[in-house]
């Protein structure tokens, strides 16, 4: 989604937007533009990536030590450089950038073009800046708490105006913004990743705030006026966090950084020793977490994938019903929450429009709130009642990767936090990333799959328990960045239609990992084999599991060995790695797929 950067300080303004901006990429985008303020403001903007734009760029026009820019995602107006921010208003000196959406701005376009002003651009944003140029009285700032105080939706705003070329003026609804702190520099972001290569001290804006940015330090004001005092905290990443590597796209580089990742997750979690697991770092205790009689587990997509894996084990755990819903979807069944239901939103970013509505849904009927999310400062980190970090690190690729497997690490934390039977849990969990490791030297022989299966039209993944979950999660990864359509059927639901679509030739993809549904997925494979599908298997790496299934592949994927329960989390790794591959061999974008958007925060 639209990304925001803005920087107020003593150097040149426009390296640090561009490069704000490109760290912004990730998130998806269709056009850029920055505005910049010496004693006039200047903009350019344009349709297309922010090189196009950096290359448009002359430095010795777009002076100044003030400025603003953006990458835009349509939502109002086509893709074009006329829709591209920032937008300006009828005099040209004020300028302004923003996420999210304004529910009335027809009305008020109808108001102010009533009023004379000129509108060039179909975009919502465009009635702030002419908002602005009406309330302006030579107080950015001012002007801008009375402007949101007449806008109704989402916004993260920055604004900037030659009258004050040392000040940057942002505001924030239901839309992220961050406040990097510097020494006589500050930054704003949409997100944490804008603000890194300058300061790792950050402010996150709440809702309703406006704030006042100057060379000098930050001011905040809450949406009734009154100054907020709120102590900044340090961003955990580091600034080569998200910087490539010796990697060609961030999704590898991700991938192949989950070892790591779920070393992070456990680090401090699991007793070395006994294997005990412990969570009180979440504020929960594990009698507290049993005393609810329902759990509903809300996310989106790849999120949601891992709360399917969720449901598994915490009904195991708790013995009592566990729901997975899909956040966008939840509000419309007018859900059975209440004080008695836990709600768990599972979120890489804690910024997914649709799990916070959902959220905030579960909230007003009564229901507490456990978040499993990445992002710390997020939004839903700081609206949930309970947080359990999944300390995946920056995610930058479009397709999750390590964010999921730290999700569903999360959730068995979790399970066997709240009913601990034994060790067991703790102590296999321990072993996840060597051989997560392990796994991940399958690479060269998926990159062969992945060719052998990049032309096809359409795939099917199939599984059964755990392993359809993992099918859910490996279609959705190869249709995002391949394009290649597929589905994930439970392996057993076949038969009951979709076996008509297996005709000789089409590639079917089965998970095959729990000794106790092996055999049936086995008959579901020979069903399809029967038809002419051609198989890939990923199955145990040990016999006698190997020997039953191998034979019924064309070509099959062994897992290292490992505990059964470990085994769907190592599966999903090959499935990453196919997703890769095929995406490369039809040379797709892997970390920009068209359409997408990293933090997707509109509804
Ligand atoms: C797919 C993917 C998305 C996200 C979904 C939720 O690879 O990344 O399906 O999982 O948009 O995003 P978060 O986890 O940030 O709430």
């Amino acid at each position: 989604m639209c990304g925001i950067v803005g920087y107020v300080g003593s150097r040149p303004a426009l390296p640090v937007l561009l490069g704000g901006l490109r760290r912004l990429e990730y998130r998806g985008y269709d056009s850029a533009g920055v505005a910049v303020v010496n004693h006039r403001l200047e903009v350019l903007k344009t349709a297309g990536r922010v090189e196009r734009l950096a290359r448009m760029a002359d430095p010795s026009r777009l002076t100044g030590e003030l400025g603003i820019g953006h990458t835009r995602w349509a939502t109002h107006g086509a893709v074009s450089d006329r829709n591209a921010h920032p937008h300006v208003d009828c005099t040209g000196r004020l300028a302004v950038v923003h996420n999210g959406i304004i529910d009335n701005h027809a009305e008020l376009r109808r108001e102010l073009e009533a009023r004379g002003h000129r509108f060039v651009s179909d975009t919502d944003t465009e009635v702030v800046a002419h908002l602005l140029e009406e309330l302006d009285q030579g107080d950015l700032v001012a002007a801008l708490r009375e402007a949101t105080r007449r806008l109704r939706g989402s916004w993260a705003l920055a604004v900037v105006s030659a009258r004050q070329p040392g000040v940057l003026a942002v505001a924030r609804q239901d839309s992220p913004l961050v406040i990097g702190l510097g020494d006589g520099q500050q930054v704003v972001g949409s997100d944490v990743t804008a603000v890194l290569d300058l300061t790792r001290r950050v402010l996150y804006l709440r809702d309703g705030e406006v704030a006042c940015l100057t060379a000098e330090g930050v001011t905040v004001w809450d949406a009734d006026g009154r100054r907020v005092e709120r102590a900044p905290t340090e961003v955990p990443w580091e600034a080569n966090a998200v910087e490539l590597g010796p990697y060609e796209h961030f999704m590898a580089k991700e991938i192949f950084e989950q070892p790591q990742a779920v070393r992070q997750a456990l680090a401090g979690r699991v007793e070395p020793g006994s294997g005990r697991v412990d969570l009180r770092e979440t504020g929960l205790d594990p009698a507290t977490f049993q005393s609810f009689q329902r759990y509903v587990i809300v996310a989106c997509g790849t999120a949601w994938h891992a709360g399917l894996v969720g449901r598994h084990l915490l009904q195991r755990a708790t013995g009592r019903p566990v729901s997975v819903e899909i956040a966008s979807e939840f509000r419309y069944g007018d859900p059975l929450v209440d004080s008695s239901t836990l709600t768990v939103a599972i979120s890489q970013s804690g910024e997914t429009a649709d799990t916070l509505a959902a959220v905030r849904e579960a909230r007003r009927r009564g229901s507490p709130v456990l978040a499993i999310v990445n992002v710390e400062g997020s939004s839903l980190a700081r609206e949930a009642d309970w947080v359990l970090y999944t300390r995946a690190g920056p995610e930058v690729a479009v397709a999750s990767t390590k964010a999921y497997l730290t999700q569903v690490v999360a959730l068995h934390l979790l399970a066997a936090w709240a009913a601990p039977r034994g060790e067991d849990t703790g102590l296999s969990l321990l072993q996840l990333p060597s051989r997560i490791e392990a796994t991940l030297g399958l690479d060269p022989v998926v990159q062969e799959v992945a060719r052998e299966l990049a032309g096809s039209e359409h795939l099917f993944y199939i599984g059964r328990g755990l392993d359809y979950a993992v099918a859910l999660e490996a279609a959705l990864k190869i249709k995002e960045i391949s394009y290649i359509h597929a589905e994930a059927y439970a392996a057993g639901e076949l038969k009951h239609g979709t076996l008509a679509l297996i005709e000789p030739g089409r590639w079917v993809v089965a998970l095959a990992t729990q000794r106790s549904l092996s055999a049936k997925t086995a008959g579901n494979v020979a069903e399809v084999s029967a038809r002419g599908a051609r198989v890939v298997m990923v199955g145990p790496g040990t016999s006698p599991a190997r020997s039953e299934l191998e034979p019924l592949a064309d070509r099959y994927l062994p897992l290292p060995e490992a505990p059964e329960p470990l085994l769907p989390m190592l599966a999903v790794v090959p499935m990453q790695l196919l997703a890769y591959h095929a995406a490369r061999a039809r040379g797709c974008d892997v970390d920009r797929p068209r359409n997408l958007a990293k933090s997707v925060t509109v509804e």
